[in-house]
């Protein structure tokens, strides 16, 4: 067992051509004292590519912080920012947001009031967990996959079953979800008794639906509204709550090719949380009990700086104040006080919302285009195929591939590491734990590729070098040549990767 530097394994070591990362992009400090038990590179590159996903430097807001926190510094602001916040967060902050989000998302409204400020989704993933779940009550979590993979911990830390949905080009499988929820809420189990003593601020849901709503990670989709209005229905008559990580709304840009403006100051389709808040007489509809069935969870670290370690949670008033009262936040008020001012003053001055729209959309758009540019040229006359190639407007940090049949993602992931120095996620890390039988919810044949790391100048040619791996593989395929390595490769990571889980 050899302790290893992330630094070290990301790319291939014995390569004489410059490492292209499209899988994530930077190295994550391991902890000290952490030991790898498997010296191989398939589980360093599944490990690797477990990571969060990391913005090009250059694109870090630094100096609309540095300012933004020194108005705080030098203003009476400064003391409340240093003490415990309030349980829901920063005022200021929270009227800003509901602010943003009115002008931004169509058929919102949002007040203070909705809106809960948290350490980030990740975090608040967890308190959501920790207030409305009950691990005797609460049956599944149903998880749209291919997923996120660093939620998979968050859950099986709350002691919750873990279920795939499949999703379509329309998004989540709505039928697919119909189906499982009528028979889970059939057999018979508990139908009572919870752990959790009764809070009168919270309520314990039976279900829960996880969903990245909006260009996801890692599917790239965005969800239809169809199928948002749906999923809503359905979770009202099932008593779940959907937790839409909605961290990449607002890196979005015209999907065209050519389009010579890539700012887009508008959302075009209503978060979940706006469709439950007006959908048949929305939250306050006769009979509901006013917490509603679907929680925003948002996020500054896609729109300002991961490291700020600050987001927010928007829900009805009623699950807000819920969310707030969290036992963590209850105890220390809203995590994040001191970052929730400087992000306050930087959405009060417009200079984070400017950010958004002229800096990060054209930047990430034009790293699109030209990831796209050069998958059409060279993947796609490969039987590479793309997912809602319809779209008008595309955004996030991701592009998700399907590779022709037979070809494996571990196969093609390992070998344009190990021949083309180039780092790509292969599909199936972002299978559910312990439920990859069904039709759509295991991705061998699929790679997710990342446009927000990487120089742009060099995406483009990590797609080439990816094309070049492929056309091996189909020519050696063809050849009928088996290649006993890359094969022994696949069963490897898969293996250790279900260990790790
Ligand atoms: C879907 C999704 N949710 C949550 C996160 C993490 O958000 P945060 O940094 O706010 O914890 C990420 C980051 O990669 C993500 O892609």
């Amino acid at each position: 067992m050899v302790a290893l530097n992330f630094s070290e394994v990301v790319g291939s070591p014995s390569s004489s051509q410059k490492l292209i990362n499209l899988l994530r992009g930077h190295t994550a400090p391991l902890p000290a004292t952490h030991v790898l038990r498997f010296n191989t590179y398939p589980f360093v590159s599944w490990l690797t590519s477990s990571s969060r996903r990391w913005p090009n430097t250059s694109l870090l807001p630094t100096s609309i912080l540095e300012k933004a926190s020194q108005r705080v510094f030098h203003s009476a602001a400064i003391n409340p920012a240093l003490l415990y916040g309030p349980d829901d967060g920063d005022e200021k902050l929270r009227v800003q947001l509901a602010s943003w989000f009115t002008t931004f998302f169509p058929h919102c409204s949002s007040v203070k009031d909705r809106i809960c400020i948290t350490g980030g989704a990740s975090q608040n993933l967890a308190c959501l967990l920790q207030s409305f779940t009950d691990p005797l009550y609460t049956r599944n979590v149903f998880i749209v996959s291919p997923a996120y993979m660093l939620a998979f911990r968050i859950f099986q830390d709350s002691a919750l079953s873990l279920r795939a949905v499949p999703e379509d080009d329309e998004g989540i499988d709505v039928d697919f979800l119909q189906q499982e929820l009528k028979k889970s809420d059939k057999t018979a189990g508990n139908n009572d008794s919870c752990l959790k003593p009764d809070r009168p601020w919270g309520k314990v849901y039976r279900h829960v639906i996880y969903a990245v709503p909006a260009f996801s990670n890692p599917s790239s989709k965005t969800m239809t509204l169809k199928r948002r209005e749906e999923l809503v229905r359905l979770a009202r008559e099932h008593n779940a709550l959907i937790i839409a990580d909605d961290v990449y709304d607002f890196l979005q840009w015209p999907a065209s090719l050519t389009a010579e403006s890539l700012s887009l100051d508008k959302a075009i389709l209503p978060r979940l949380v706006d469709i439950d808040r007006y959908l048949d007489g929305g939250t306050e509809r006769e009979g509901a009990d006013g917490f509603g069935n679907a929680a925003s969870n948002g996020s500054f670290s896609k729109i300002a700086a991961p490291g700020i370690r600050t987001g927010w949670c928007e829900g009805t008033a009623k699950f807000a104040y819920g969310v707030s009262q969290t036992g963590s936040t209850r105890s220390g008020g809203a995590p994040s006080q001191l970052a929730a001012t400087f992000l306050a003053e930087a959405l009060e001055s417009g200079e984070l919302q400017r950010h958004v729209y002229e800096t990060l959309q054209p930047s990430y758009g034009i790293r699109y285009q030209r990831m796209v540019t050069a998958i059409n040229e060279e993947l796609i006359p490969l039987g590479v195929r793309l997912p809602q190639t319809d779209r008008d407007v595309v955004g996030g940090y991701f592009i998700w591939i399907t590779l022709p049949d037979p070809l494996k993602g571990a196969v093609v992931a390992q070998r344009c590491r190990d021949e083309e120095n180039l780092a790509v996620a292969q599909g199936e890390i972002f299978e559910v734990p312990g439920d990859t039988d069904r039709k759509g919810t295991h991705f061998e044949n699929a790679l997710r590729v990342c446009f927000a790391w990487e120089e742009e100048d060099m995406l483009a040619e990590g797609i080439r070098r990816l094309a070049r791996v492929i056309r091996k593989i189909q020519a050696e395929q063809n050849g009928s040549e088996k290649n006993p390595e890359a094969t022994s490769t696949a069963t490897a990571t898969e293996e250790t990767a279900k260990d790790f889980w």
